[in-house]
């Protein structure tokens, strides 16, 4: 029997995926940002976010010059703001540190803030053409159920293990080709449940096809319930604007504009006319909204205030008062474009 890359290499053209909008560069800039979007991201939710940063930012130079602001701006909605704060900082770091090259060895690629091993690689693979393993979520469960891997991959001894498989199978030639299929393979035949082993090009030497229950495959950490915490916020609307904050850098949706949170106990009313000087004409709590982190889940309580046209408004330091189409288009994450939209 052909080998495992073999097979995946056969397979890839007519059954992978051609067009994706990454895949007709060599431009490791286009790579390394496809590669950081699609961290924990869907293809057809990254594309439309993948076009609009590039007409923005068309090269490493004019992301390295642009205001986090904006890119945050650009990366709203997609999630995990950390990675947009790190693709800013290392595009400063590789115009000042590297002269503007993007490193072609992986091992130097993965010296930047966002990037991990299998991000590297999958970078190098790319753009350059090198013979580096990659090992994601998807990646790690094809090769969980072919070799029939019985530990938890987030378990480091298991991830190691599953390393040296990885490096093991690379082919010495069609390295991007490979790379793909594995990918598209993960992504759509081997889901993570109810995979098409029928249709996989594996299935053959798969150990959990031959067993008949690719489903136990990859086990998973025993989960623990996540914690909730709820907030309440405040939309405060004047003249069809709205007050919008700066979340500190650290933390939660750090950078991102936010409506201000009203501390536990405090009187919506009250609280406006303390902090902003409002008069508040009518109050009114919306359903609640959730929003799952990685770490925990967040209850959000929305609360709108409608300050009198006459009011006085004084915003502080690192607010602003936005009119509503504004605030929809600014660095804002999620829950509050949502929110935006309803008002
Ligand atoms: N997931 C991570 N990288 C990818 C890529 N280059 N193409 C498709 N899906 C991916």
């Amino acid at each position: 029997m052909s080998t495992f890359a073999t097979r995946l290499i056969r397979w890839q053209p007519r059954h992978g995926r051609h067009d994706l909008p990454w895949q007709a560069t060599r431009d490791p800039y286009r790579i390394w940002l496809s590669e950081v979007m699609l961290q924990q991201t869907r293809v057809a939710t990254v594309i439309p976010y993948y076009r609009r940063f590039l007409a923005r930012f068309p090269d490493l130079a004019s992301l390295a010059r642009a205001s986090l602001d904006e890119v945050l701006m650009l990366w709203s909605g997609l999630g995990y703001y950390s990675r947009a704060r790190n693709l800013h900082a290392a595009a400063a770091m590789l115009v000042e540190a590297h002269g503007g090259r993007f490193p072609r060895e992986r091992e130097a690629i993965e010296t930047l803030p966002g990037i991990g091993r299998s991000t590297a690689a999958a970078i190098a693979v790319f753009a350059f053409g090198a013979r580096e393993a990659i090992l994601d979520g998807n990646v790690k469960r094809v090769l969980a159920r072919h070799f029939a891997v019985r530990g938890v991959p987030a378990e480091k001894r298991t991830e190691n293990r599953l390393w040296k498989i990885a490096e093991a199978l690379l082919p010495s030639r069609n390295i991007q080709s490979y790379t793909q299929a594995l990918m598209d393979l993960g992504a759509d035949l081997c889901a993570r449940s109810r995979p098409a082993c029928g249709k996989c090009p594996l299935k053959k030497s798969c150990r959990a096809n031959a067993s008949g229950n690719a489903d136990a495959y990859p086990r998973s950490r025993p989960r623990k319930a996540l914690p909730a915490r709820t907030t309440s916020m405040l939309l405060l609307l004047r003249e069809g604007e709205v007050l919008l904050e700066k979340r500190p850098p650290a933390g939660i949706w750090g950078g991102l504009w936010c409506f201000p949170e009203i501390p536990s106990g405090e009187d919506a009313r009250d609280y406006c006319f303390r902090r902003w000087g409002a008069r508040v004409a009518g109050v009114a709590q919306l359903p609640p909204l959730r929003h799952g982190f990685t770490h925990f889940t967040l209850n959000i309580i929305p609360v709108v205030c409608r300050a009198s046209p006459a009011s006085s408004f004084v915003s502080e330091p690192g607010q602003v008062s936005l009119p509503l189409e504004d605030a929809a288009e600014a660095a804002v994450p999620a829950p509050v474009k949502r929110l935006l939209a309803g008002l």
